[in-house]
């Protein structure tokens, strides 16, 4: 008597058992079928992601978008004696610039908010420098790098042309962001 008692408790841990076993089983499928699943989307998506942001990519990488190509007028050279500068807006009615006729004679452009904390800049002819008074950040004219005070960036460069007289806008380029 004892003896059956203790086969069927037995027989009973057995089939308790097996479907513990099976469910393991069906555990172990489903968490590898899910981490499966999920790896495909996860990589898919990626993929997906990296695809579309090829355009982006290559225009940042070119340091300009489309719109930026746009040629603008600025001004008239006979306008821009030696040791002045002029402000203007590019690429957009947003972003103020300067173009500046250096006591060297050389023209150069930039976009004219402080890469610190936007003040704008202005040419510091007697320094040949681009000042910003908020913080005395001052810019390299040749080149629209920092060279003192707290700006870390260079300003963006606006390139140039001068066409029969006449100065235009033809691109920008970010340097290093
Ligand atoms: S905003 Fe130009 S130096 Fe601070």
């Amino acid at each position: 008597m004892t003896e059956k008692k203790k086969l069927g408790r037995n027989q009973k841990d057995t089939d308790d058992d097996m479907i513990n076993l099976v469910d393991n089983l069906n555990r172990d499928d489903d968490l590898k079928y899910n981490r499966r699943a999920f790896l495909k989307t996860a990589v898919g998506t990626s993929v997906a992601l990296g695809v579309a942001t090829i355009p982006f990519s290559v225009k940042a990488m070119l340091g300009m978008n489309e719109k930026e190509k746009e040629r603008v007028e600025i001004a008239k050279l006979e306008d821009l004696p030696v040791g002045e500068s002029i402000t203007f807006y590019y690429p957009t009615e947003k972003d103020p610039a300067l173009l500046i006729h250096t006591v060297n004679g050389d023209l150069k452009a930039y976009n004219s908010a402080c890469t610190h904390l936007m003040c704008p800049v202005f040419y510091e002819k007697t320094q040949d420098v681009l000042l910003c008074p908020c913080h005395a950040g001052y810019f390299d004219i040749n080149n629209g790098h920092p060279k003192a005070g707290p700006p870390q960036r260079e300003l963006p460069l606006i390139e140039i042309e001068v066409d029969n007289g006449v100065v235009y806008a033809v691109g920008r380029q970010y340097r290093h962001g």
